[in-house]
């Protein structure tokens, strides 16, 4: 059994980033569960299936193959049935199939073993909604990682405009509410913190010092 830190939280809180960045320091395996979801999700778009297609997706699940890899610097590859679709996954209209699919109970099940199973045979940090309370429920250490919604759409909102996409700070943190209403509130293993996480509020610190939160945290449960 691997040491297992779990960080769950809404979208655009950093997890991943400062999720990456223990993991390097830790030596641990990143697991980022919402690829997971974004692959499901992809498979769907492509084949053209509305996220209100229960029965199709339902029916489709046995035909899809997820699986994960690390590069040689550590970075989570995500397979889809073989074909390594990581660089497909960080778009918009897939983090919003991904958020809407991840409401049925058969598409939580369908990831749920794979994700324990990573955590059971290595040291990890796991990011995700349901992390701290359904996946690794016996997690040491476990992380309620938020900031305001204005915060979040801030981060966004640049990192959109690094990019040179277009983007307006209003639509943004709508579609932020709107994630975080669909992720808070579904009935089966919506985000919310475990009785046992430490809530951290990042609104107002900078990325090395979430990092370094954590690591306190860390050097504290271990
Ligand atoms: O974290 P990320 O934005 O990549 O996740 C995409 C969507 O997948 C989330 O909005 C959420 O609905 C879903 N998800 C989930 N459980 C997880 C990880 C992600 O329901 N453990």
């Amino acid at each position: 059994m691997g040491f297992n830190i779990a960080i769950d939280g809404p979208a655009g809180a950093g997890k991943s980033t400062v999720a990456k960045a223990v993991a390097q320091k830790l030596g641990f395996i990143y697991v980022d569960t919402g690829a997971m979801y974004r692959a499901l999700a992809l498979f769907f778009i492509r084949r053209h299936i509305d996220a209100g297609e229960s029965e199709k997706i339902k029916e489709l699940l046995d035909q899809i193959q997820v699986s994960l890899d690390y590069d040689d610097s550590g970075v989570q590859q995500v397979f889809l049935n073989k074909e390594n679709v990581t660089s497909q996954l960080r778009r918009e209209e897939v983090g919003k199939m991904a958020s809407a699919i991840s409401a049925y109970p058969f598409v939580r099940e369908k990831l749920l073993g794979l994700q324990r199973s990573l955590a059971q045979n290595s040291d990890v940090i796991m990011d995700g909604r349901d992390i701290g309370t359904n996946i690794l429920p016996d997690a040491p250490l476990k992380i309620y990682l938020t900031a305001s919604v204005e915060a979040r759409a801030k981060r966004r909102y640049d990192e959109l405009c690094e990019k040179g996409e277009k983007a307006s700070l209003e639509t943004v943190a709508l579609d932020i509410r709107q994630r975080d209403e669909s992720d808070m509130t579904r009935a089966i293993a919506p985000l919310r913190q475990a009785e046992d996480a430490v809530y951290l509020d990042t609104s107002d610190l900078d990325i090395p010092q979430v990092i370094q939160s954590i690591m306190n945290l860390y050097e504290k449960a271990n």
